[in-house]
């Protein structure tokens, strides 16, 4: 599929909405903004994806354990955080437009531009010397490349100095410069760029009892440094350890767009890795290699994945990556990795007073860990595979069809279950077989409409496989397995069918390749 299109995201909306995987949220009140609701297959795949970082995660790794924090956390964890004084993106409204935009996503846009015409460049020159073609060589030499990197280095440059000295009249300058327009009406009446907080706060108590501020939790994290102690302590860890957790944050983002992608309220799975101060950098690279290996180990494409650098490092990194994929609307961040210091226990040792550290019987000293941290956000792994396995295809025969090609671990159903006709006992026959399926794999009876109609309503839900029931399966005890990417049909019997799909579906396999 061609990719940076938004035509092929309007397209996979629109079938995530058609097939029950996600749909507007409050949709019959006309939605609200940057929601959405994840319907009968949608609940599925976000719980088979989950499944498998959990998995992979925790289960697969003796020093790493997982916990499920509240939403509500006292709200000094957010002063401590940082959260309060700096989780703010820099805005800027155009004029013309009323659009509001996020001052640094513009001048990235800018910059990905120059970077798209060096790739250019470089894929020119590497079709023209074929196998002789050395791309370092070539990126140092060519002097178009060069004249557009040291571009890209100098508005690196100022724009980094800009937001960390919270230079916003330069920021906004530098916009202009550049000649920056508002992508949507090409206007460049911009207004100034200003401080926008993203973390929403709401009452605990009612207001007759003086009712506090506390914030939805903007991420995940803050919940597993709170607990460090906690689990520290009650399972006896020693340095390195993990600690895991999925669930949902919260952020009022001001250009909350592009379906799943960036949205209000979002699901995270973070593990925050405890180590020893000075063994950081080591552990950032394993991590940046470990979870770039899970990701691949789905079959998307390896060259679909990117690490990208952190320029402007987060208040609380002092290194941090972002592994992007290649969405249909290009390459975007994906999953973060930061080495976040000591920052944030240290902070929480001085806010709450509690010493947060760790009792090393080697050196028979106490020091508070260093964190590396991996976080994902699960609904942009949702919407990669969605955009990744949604295919429009030309059949031999001149049909089309559109096929959800999803990892088979990961589809919401294995296996659906079609008697080829209503009578005769295939019905009967077939309900046989779910019955034995479902013990093992989320599988499903489908007995409506003609069987080509129905091979097409599973391939566009994703589901890998397809069982029919004929006659003679009443003959003889065998069916046909249909598989979903290359339409190809075997007979198996029926006594061997449970454990042919529960094979071609397991997640171990995956695991196993980590
Ligand atoms: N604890 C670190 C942290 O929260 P982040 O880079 O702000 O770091 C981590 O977020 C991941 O959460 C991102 O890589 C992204 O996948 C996901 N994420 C962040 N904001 C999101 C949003 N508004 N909608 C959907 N996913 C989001």
């Amino acid at each position: 599929m061609a990719k940076n299109d938004d035509n092929d995201l309007k397209k996979i909306v629109s079938h995530a909405k058609e097939y029950g995987y996600v749909f507007p949220s409050s949709e019959i009140y006309d939605g609200l903004s940057a929601t959405y609701d994840y319907g009968q297959y949608g609940v599925e795949l976000k719980q088979n994806i989950r499944q498998y970082w959990w998995k992979a995660m925790v289960q697969m790794n003796e020093n790493i354990v997982g916990i499920d924090a509240s939403i509500f956390m006292h709200p000094t964890t957010w002063k401590a955080s940082g959260h309060v004084d700096a989780f703010n993106d820099p805005m800027i409204d155009n004029k013309d437009s009323n659009k509001r935009y996020r001052a640094d996503v513009l001048i990235e846009d800018f910059i990905a531009k120059i970077e798209a015409k060096i790739q250019k460049e470089v894929d020119k020159a590497a079709k023209k010397f074929g196998d002789s073609f050395d791309e370092a060589q070539f990126k140092e030499t060519n002097p178009r490349v060069l004249q557009n990197q040291e571009k890209i280095d100098t508005i690196n440059a100022r724009f980094k100095k800009d937001i960390e000295e919270e230079d916003f009249v330069d920021l906004k300058l530098l916009i202009e410069e550049l000649g920056i327009a508002d992508p949507v009406s090409g206007s460049k009446n911009w207004t100034e760029v200003r401080q926008f907080n993203l973390m929403f706060s709401t009452e605990l108590g009612s207001l007759a009892d003086g009712a506090s501020k506390i914030y939805l939790r903007p991420e995940t994290a803050q919940g597993i440094f709170v607990n460090y102690l906690n689990v520290q302590k009650t399972g006896r860890m020693k340095l390195p350890f993990g600690i895991a957790q999925t669930g949902k944050a919260f952020r009022n983002e001001i250009i909350a767009r592009q379906f799943i992608f960036r949205m209000r309220e979002f699901e995270q799975m973070e593990m925050q890795f405890f180590v020893k101060p000075g063994t950081e950098m080591e552990w950032y690279q394993n991590w940046k290699e470990k979870r770039m290996n899970w990701h691949k180990s789905l079959g998307l494409g390896d060259q679909n994945y990117k690490f990208h650098d952190h320029l402007n490092l987060a208040h609380y990194a002092n290194a941090a990556c972002d592994i992007e994929f290649n969405f249909p609307m290009g390459f975007k961040e994906l999953e973060g990795i930061h080495s976040r210091t000591d920052f944030d226990l240290k902070a929480h040792e001085e806010f709450s007073g509690k010493k947060l550290q760790f009792f090393d019987s080697e050196t028979e000293k106490s020091y508070v860990p260093y964190v590396v941290e991996t976080s994902i956000g699960l609904d942009r792994m949702f919407l990669a595979i969605l955009a990744t396995a949604y295919t429009e295809e030309t059949l031999e025969d001149g049909s089309s069809r559109t096929v959800l090609r999803l990892p088979k671990a990961l589809a919401p159903v294995k296996a659906a279950v079609l008697p080829l006709v209503n009578k005769d006992g295939l019905p009967e026959k077939a309900r046989e077989i779910l019955d034995e399926l479902k013990f093992s794999v989320n599988a499903q009876y489908d007995g409506k409409d003609a069987i080509g109609r129905r091979y097409r309503r599973q391939d566009a839900i994703g589901t890998p496989y397809c069982i029919t029931v004929d006659h003679q399966t009443i003959e003889d005890g065998t069916v046909t397995i249909r598989e979903r990417d290359s339409m190809e049909q075997k007979r198996v019997s029926v006594a061997e069918v449970v454990s042919e799909i529960e094979t071609a579906v397991d997640l171990k396999p995956l695991l196993k390749s980590l």
